[in-house]
């Protein structure tokens, strides 16, 4: 079993300067974690590290490097080392949403979805697992989403980055379950944060959302057992029931007119950078 309870090594959280990336920061710091915590936004994150410290008593380390630019892995892993405790625990949390027709997206917004959602999680798993392996405790939480369950038009890159997300965090978890560390897909549905704001969606029922604080605890608790895959929240549900019972091309078409967005939009021709 994950010990979660003993404060034996570092908690690194990624995207912790709000949303579910502060309430995992905040949760581990309540279990007594010392905290490596890493974002842009610089000022948000000295005050959820100043809170969490004066509120729980845990050292607490601030990072502000951007994941989405090649060589980030790199210099979290060696911020991590810097440290000097060893690894217990990595969230990749850190992640954005885009919404919309695809050919409308600018180019270095996907490009930042591509590095930030899959090249930065894998190089930062090949880097901080085999010292969890040699340890033989540790655990990795990769944040995908139940958008990783279906494919989603007009979030069709960051539906499909959460999917890889769920297929490699499953593939890894069974490669190592012998080694004493957990993997874990964490799959939130519709969750209060300021993610829509940034995505420039706004869900049609906004009424049926979660807390932060519901997805860090049914996570955490589920890495408690073990567990590798955590769907919360009704969507996830739902996909399931629609995925067994109906033909995946009308899911598809059903969700899409579920998303499409209601104003008409123009299609620019070429993608620009
Ligand atoms: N909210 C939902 O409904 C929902 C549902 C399913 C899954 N998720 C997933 O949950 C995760 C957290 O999202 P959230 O809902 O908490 O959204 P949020 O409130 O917008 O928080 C996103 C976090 O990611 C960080 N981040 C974004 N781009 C970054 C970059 N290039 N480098 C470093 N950090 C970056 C942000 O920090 P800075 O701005 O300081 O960089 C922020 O701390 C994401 O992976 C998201 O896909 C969310």
């Amino acid at each position: 079993m994950t010990d979660l309870n003993h404060p034996k090594g570092l908690a690194i959280v990624t995207g912790a300067s709000r949303g579910i990336g502060a309430e995992y920061a905040r949760a581990l710091g309540n279990r007594g974690y010392p905290l490596l915590l890493v974002g842009r936004d610089e000022e948000r994150l000295q005050q959820v590290g100043e809170n969490i410290s004066r509120d729980h008593r845990v050292a607490v380390t601030v990072k502000c490097l951007d994941l989405a630019q090649a060589e980030a892995a790199h210099q979290l892993f060696v911020t991590a080392q810097q440290c000097n405790t060893h690894m217990a625990i990595l969230i990749n949390n850190a992640g954005f949403g885009l919404y919309g027709t695809f050919t409308d997206m600018p180019m270095s917004r996907i490009r930042a979805m591509l590095q930030l959602h899959i090249t930065t999680v894998v190089e930062s798993t090949r880097l901080f697992l085999p010292h969890m392996i040699e340890r033989q405790s540790g655990a990795i939480i990769n944040v995908a989403s139940v958008a990783g369950f279906l494919p989603i038009p007009y979030m069709a890159e960051y539906a499909a980055t959460k999917a890889f997300l769920i297929s490699f965090s499953e593939s890894l978890a069974e490669e190592v379950h012998t080694s004493g560390v957990t993997i874990q897909a964490c799959c939130p549905g519709f969750t209060e944060t300021e993610f829509h704001t940034t995505a420039g969606y706004r869900p049609r029922n906004p009424l049926r959302a979660q807390t932060a604080e519901a997805v860090v605890q049914a996570s955490l608790s589920g890495l408690d057992r073990k567990q590798r895959h955590v769907t919360i929240g009704w969507q996830g549900w739902v996909s399931d029931i629609f995925s067994r019972f109906l033909p995946r091309s009308m899911v598809v078409r059903i969700v899409g007119k579920q998303v499409k967005p209601r104003t008409p939009h123009t299609s620019s021709p070429s993608v620009s950078t």
